[in-house]
């Protein structure tokens, strides 16, 4: 059952099962730096997700909201991704927009922004912060 249909043939749902071919694909059309040379990674980060937004376009993975939260006080967005050639028609706005409706308002949601798009965040309701912490992975 579609969240939100954006257009007629823009197709917005909830998919736990996009296939990690397609979302790799979708990576490299959007330039979000991923593992995409291992499969089985990516399979595992969509697995162990436990929100999965995806846009379609005529059936083409075109848009992608990968999510991990516990239902009660907080939800990482860990990836937001719109293929390059969608960009800037409302798309990832579209894509946070069916995230929050799947949570409660009393859930924060966090991200980390590609250095690119540091300014697409305000515009859709984030807030930067400078109390966050990171302890990065090595590779
Ligand atoms: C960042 C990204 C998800 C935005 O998706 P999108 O569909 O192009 O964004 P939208 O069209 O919904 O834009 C929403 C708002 O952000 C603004 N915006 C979008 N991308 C922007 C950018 N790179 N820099 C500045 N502002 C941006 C838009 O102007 C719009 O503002 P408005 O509503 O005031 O007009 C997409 O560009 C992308 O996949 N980028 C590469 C991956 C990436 O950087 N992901 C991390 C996101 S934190």
């Amino acid at each position: 059952m579609p969240l939100f249909v954006a257009q007629s043939d823009i197709v917005i749902v909830e998919d736990p099962n996009v296939p990690a071919s397609e979302v790799v694909e979708l990576y490299a059309a959007s330039g979000v730096h991923r593992a995409t040379d291992d499969l089985a990674r990516i399979e595992r980060m969509i697995q162990h997700s436990d929100i999965i937004i995806t846009v379609r376009h005529a059936g083409k993975l075109i848009g992608l909201g990968r999510a991990i939260t516990d239902h009660a006080f907080c939800c990482y967005m860990a990836d937001l991704a719109v293929h390059r050639d969608y960009q800037r028609n409302g798309i990832g706005k579209a894509i946070v927009d069916a995230l929050k409706a799947k949570l409660h308002d009393d859930i924060s949601i966090m991200l980390l922004a590609n250095p690119e798009a540091m300014d697409f965040n305000p515009p859709i309701g984030f807030q930067k912060v400078g109390n966050c912490w990171i302890m990065p992975r090595t590779h």
